[in-house]
Parts: C-alpha cells; structure tokens; sequence
C-alpha cells in the first residue's frame, strides 16, 4: 500500500516534467479547484486566430453564464440536470432499440418513428444556444442546438400554448419571405405528421416530455453573414416543456429534413464545434468545408440503414495513460453515438466498472463522498486549493486517442467533485459520448468523407 504510494508519487512527479515537454499525454493533471468554477465575465475561445476563414461562426454559450445576453432564469439544480439528461438517455435507447428490434416501452401518442427526436430539456452544464435570423427582415432568435435532434423549430405567432421567451416570437405575418410548406410536397410526406387542410403539420415530443406542435413552414434563415432561403422549420403553436426562455431549437441531426441535410449544398455537410468549458467562456459552431482542420484527429462514423444519431466507435479507455482491460466486444455489442444534447457520458456496464476502479485507485488520497443521482465516484474535495487527478483518455477507432480536460472528467456540486461518467442499465444498451466530455474539444462532423475529427483546447 505505502510503496504502491510512492510508485504513485514518482509517476506523478515525472509526468508533471514530462508534460512541459508536450510529449504525448499528461498522466495526471493538477488543476486549481477554481478552475471547476465559472467566473463573473465572458471570455471568448482561446485562439481565435488559428481558426481561419470561420462561416458563419456562431457564438455558443451557456445560457446560464455571463456570456449569455438573456436574462437570468432559475438556475436548474444538479439534481434537476442529472435527472433530465436520464430521461433523454431513456429516450435514445427506446428509440435505437426499436431500431434494432429489441422490444423497449411503447412510446407516447407524439413518439411515431421520423418525428420524434430527444431534447433532454437540460439546462446549465448542458445547454448550449446559437443566435439566428429567421425572415425578411430577419429576426435573431436564440435557438438550442442539438446533434441528436432534426426538426428546428420555433414559437410562432399566434400561439395557442406557448411558454415565455425573452425574444418576441416569431411572426409570420411580418415577413415577406414565409411559406407554408405544402400538404401534399415530399418534405411533408418525411415528416408524416398528417395535414390541416393544405398545411403541413409536425409534432415532436422528447425524452423528457416536453412537445412542440404546429406546421411546418419555410423561411429566410440567416446565419451571419450566409443567407439561406427556404429554409423549413416548425411554426410552433402549442409547445410546452423544459426549454426555459429559449425561442426553439436548431436540429443538427443526420436525418433528412435537418439543418445539417438541408444546406448540404451550401455547408457539403461538414460543421464543426466547440463546446465551453465554463459558462464564463464562449465556443463556436461552424458550418462549411473551412471548418475541415487539418490537425483534428478523425474516426470513421460507422453507417446505419437509418441513423438518426451519429455514431463513433468507442474503443477504449485510458486512466493515467494505462489502458484498461476491457474486452473489445464490450463497446462493439452496444454501439456508440455523440451526441450534444446528452450531458454525461453512458458506457457499458462493464466499461463504467473498469473506469471507475482504475481512477478510483488513483484518489485514494482525498476523502469519497457519498454516490449522488447518476454518479457513485465522488470526493469531497472541502480544503483542497489544487486537486491532482489522473487523466482519462478515450480511443475510438482509427487510433483516435482523446485526453480530457479536466472539466470532462469532475463534474462538480460545491466542493464536492464526481467522476462525470455513468454507466448504461443493461450492456447492450448504445453507448452514448455526452456534451461534458466533448468540452474544449474542436469537433468536426465530416458527413461526406463519414469522419468525426476531433482537435483539443480549441475553446
Ligand atoms: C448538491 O449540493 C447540495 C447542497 O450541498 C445538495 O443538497 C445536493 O443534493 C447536491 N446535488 C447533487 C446532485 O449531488
Ligand atoms: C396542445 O397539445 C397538447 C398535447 O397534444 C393537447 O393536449 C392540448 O390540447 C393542445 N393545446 C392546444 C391549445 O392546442
Ligand atoms: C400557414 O398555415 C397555417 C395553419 O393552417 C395558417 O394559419 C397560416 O395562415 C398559413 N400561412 C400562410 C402564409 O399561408
Ligand atoms: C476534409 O479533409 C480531408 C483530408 O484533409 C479531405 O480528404 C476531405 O476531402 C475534406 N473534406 C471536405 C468536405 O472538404
Ligand atoms: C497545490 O496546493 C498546495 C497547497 O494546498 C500547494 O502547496 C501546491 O504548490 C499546489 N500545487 C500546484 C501545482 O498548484
Ligand atoms: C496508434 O497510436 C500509437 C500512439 O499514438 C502509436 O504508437 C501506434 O503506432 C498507432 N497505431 C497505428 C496503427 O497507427
């Protein structure tokens, strides 16, 4: 036990001089517990000047944070978080598993098969927001973004049910350029969601509940500085849930008719990310073949009949730079998607265990706390002005190796911190690679070329 300490020790002590040399990873990060807190001003992305020629760059921030311009809402607790991302997660392993032809439970009266999609409805950690312009003259409306969703959506005039929003809502009697979307065109027959007279209508429920009702319409969406006409999206009537003040969302999914598919010809596809660590900080979120970094690291996105989600292949995991014995059938019989709009990161049971032992033998120094919602590896860190944790790595295939930041690896409640990973029910359950692990990370969805490229301290 004590010599096991000072092997610890020593490797501690040559990673840290190891590490100034930027010879491939860090062991263990020591990381001021400030680091873990948002500040009370914004900053911007790191290094702006490494990202060249950016279109349309959209500002990504935590509505929560100093970064965000609308007003304050009540701050969802952990608890509140934590829980909201399990029920989208129920939600995505409901759908993928009636995929699959595995029975799950049936779904709501909303759940038909291409309308639905999952928004956890998840503030704070994992609400990131985009401004756009919808019609002419354009509109800003602060919009959620999310990867594993398709339909963009937003409240319109006149409402029959809609929540409060900070901007005013979207109307369409005062833009020249609306169109419904016809009842009897293709894109109507895609969202199957049935007609009123000529209009087309959709419906999307999510994991958590929440629903967004009305027709489906085309509009002028601008992303400055691009303009894109024709742009189809849900005029949203009757729409109720977890969405705060927000004015809709923008879905970046695969499926047809999402932001993502509907300007191929302009953006082949190809976007990027940055999702910020802190809510004091900004990211960004890329559209277009500039976006294509050279030195991101890229993982083939394995392909699927019908994917509503984009998958990766998780291959492994690293703790203080050792790879954990975790047999390869492990990932491959569950599969694994990224998603934005999941918080926390699922494994495989037998993933989560070997995780959680390894990085566990490595804080033996600081005292556990109690398990607490999704997680059962927490350190009360009351005391601590520095904390030294072992770093985690993730592999996907192709030789992708990703170190995390330390925000990917403690999610922290006060001076409580835990280890931010949580384990799926049942091993054949879909992996899931959530928004905090994807913090700091350039992320680079390659669609055409079927690669997910990822670049560290981006933002
Ligand atoms: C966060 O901390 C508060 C106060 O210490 C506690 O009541 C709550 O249960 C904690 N939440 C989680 C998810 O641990
Ligand atoms: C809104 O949709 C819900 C769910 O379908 C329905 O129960 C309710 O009657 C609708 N309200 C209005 C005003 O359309
Ligand atoms: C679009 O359809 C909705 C719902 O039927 C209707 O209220 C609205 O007037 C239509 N708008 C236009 C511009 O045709
Ligand atoms: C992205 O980069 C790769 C390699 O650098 C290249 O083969 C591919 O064509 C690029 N894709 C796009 C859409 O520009
Ligand atoms: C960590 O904190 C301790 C005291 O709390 C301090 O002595 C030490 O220098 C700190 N280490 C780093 C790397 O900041
Ligand atoms: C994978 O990466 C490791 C370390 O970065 C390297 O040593 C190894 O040669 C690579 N393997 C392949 C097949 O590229």
């Amino acid at each position: 036990m004590g010599s096991g300490l000072l092997i610890l020790l020593q490797i501690y002590l040559l990673f840290v001089s190891f590490s100034t040399s930027a010879l491939g990873f860090q062991t263990f990060h020591v990381v001021d517990v400030r680091a873990f807190t948002p500040r009370n001003v914004c900053s911007g992305p790191k290094d702006l000047e490494r990202r060249v020629s950016i279109k349309p760059g959209l500002k990504i921030v935590d509505r929560h944070g100093p970064c965000s311009t609308l007003p304050p809402v009540e701050k969802l607790s952990l608890e509140q978080i934590l829980s909201n991302d399990q029920s989208r997660v129920d939600s995505i392993h409901r759908r993928t598993s009636a995929v699959s032809g595995k029975d799950k439970t049936s779904s709501g009266p909303l759940t038909t098969s291409q309308v639905t999609a999952q928004y956890g409805g998840s503030y704070g950690i994992s609400d990131y927001i985009v401004s756009v312009g919808i019609g002419t003259p354009s509109k800003t409306l602060t919009l959620v973004f999310d990867t594993g969703s398709d339909i963009t959506w937003v409240q319109c005039e006149p409402c029959q049910h809609c929540y409060m929003q900070k901007e005013p809502k979207f109307d369409p009697s005062q833009s020249s350029t609306f169109t419904n979307v016809s009842c009897n065109s293709a894109q109507c027959t895609g969202i199957s969601f049935g007609c009123s007279g000529s209009s087309c209508l959709y419906g999307v429920k999510y994991g958590d509940g929440s629903f967004t009702l009305g027709y489906y319409a085309k509009d002028t969406l601008t992303l400055n500085p691009d303009v894109i006409q024709n742009f189809r999206f849900g005029c949203g009537q009757n729409n109720s849930g977890l969405f705060g003040e927000i004015a809709g969302l923008l879905g970046l999914g695969p499926s047809s008719e999402s932001f993502v598919s509907q300007t191929s010809d302009k953006y082949q596809r190809v976007f990027a990310y940055c999702l910020p660590a802190l809510s004091s900080s900004t990211g960004y979120l890329n559209f277009g073949s500039s976006t294509n970094m050279s030195n991101t690291e890229r993982t083939p996105i394995p392909q699927y009949s019908n994917p509503q989600y984009y998958y990766i292949t998780m291959t492994g995991l690293t703790v203080a730079d050792q790879p954990l014995q975790i047999t390869s059938t492990v990932f491959s019989n569950a599969g694994t998607i990224i998603d934005s709009g999941t918080v926390i990161t699922r494994l495989p049971p037998d993933a989560y265990q070997a995780l959680r032992s390894a990085f566990r033998q490595h804080m033996t120094q600081y005292k556990m706390a109690p398990s607490t919602s999704l997680f059962d590896t927490c350190y009360d860190f009351t005391g601590y002005d520095n904390v030294t944790l072992p770093s985690v790595g993730v592999q996907f295939s192709n030789n992708v190796s990703l170190n995390l930041d330390p925000n990917g690896i403690l999610v922290f409640n006060s001076s409580i911190g835990c280890l931010a990973f949580a384990s799926n029910r049942d091993p054949s359950d879909l992996g899931i690679y959530g928004n905090v692990q994807q913090r700091t990370f350039n992320v680079v969805y390659d669609v055409p070329n079927g690669e997910i490229g990822f670049s560290p301290e981006a933002c």
